[in-house]
């Protein structure tokens, strides 16, 4: 992707000191998406990499994988499936439980959301840990879907999360901060 883009986008990621507790530097992407110029920019060049990817689904992580997820999907013609907190999801759950710093926790899809086979792009907004995106991988393979890749729009570097990913498969980051 083009620096010019880059530095567009990055000027519109707010950081917020000390949110959600202190210490913590939250990246605020709601001017991204209040913005019209970067709220398209953004979802076209999170589909570019995987419009020549035979996507079946993306899976969007709740809740802030939801905000691009349903539109990269659209854009890539392919169906979209949420992975959720538990007791969201209405219909049968698989469930996939994993550590955070203090404690757990836990995320659901549904247990019909696509056949064997399906080739899954997994995208969320951010990727710190990689823990939610880990978990989610578990799922998708454990309904005998395929990970074909992977769609963050930042990626906190220093916490390497991306090395909990499934090996060999593409991680696009459209911002490493
Ligand atoms: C944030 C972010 C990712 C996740 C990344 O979500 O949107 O989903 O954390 O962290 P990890 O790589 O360490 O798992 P959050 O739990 O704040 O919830 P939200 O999307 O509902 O705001
Ligand atoms: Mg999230």
């Amino acid at each position: 992707v083009k620096q010019q883009i880059i530095a567009l986008l990055k000027e519109n990621i707010r950081n917020i000191p000390d949110f959600p507790q202190p210490g913590i530097q939250f990246k605020d992407i709601t001017p991204l998406l209040q913005n019209p110029d970067t709220l398209e920019l953004t979802s076209r060049v999170l589909a570019r990499p995987f419009r020549k990817k035979n996507i079946d689904y993306v899976v969007g992580l709740e809740s802030r994988g939801f905000l691009f997820g349903t539109n990269l999907a659209q854009d890539l013609h392919a169906g979209f499936i949420p992975i959720r907190k538990p007791g969201k999801l209405p219909a049968e759950t698989l469930s996939a439980t994993y550590a955070l710093e203090y404690g757990n926790d836990t995320v659901e899809i549904h247990k019909d959301a696509f056949s064997e086979g399906a080739r899954v792009l997994v995208h969320d907004d951010l990727i710190a840990t990689g823990g939610s995106a880990a978990a989610a991988t578990e799922l998708v393979e454990e309904l005998g879907g395929k990970v074909v890749g992977y769609s963050f729009i930042i990626a906190l570097e220093t916490l390497r999360g991306t090395d909990l990913l499934a090996p060999g498969v593409p991680v696009k980051v459209l911002l490493s901060l």
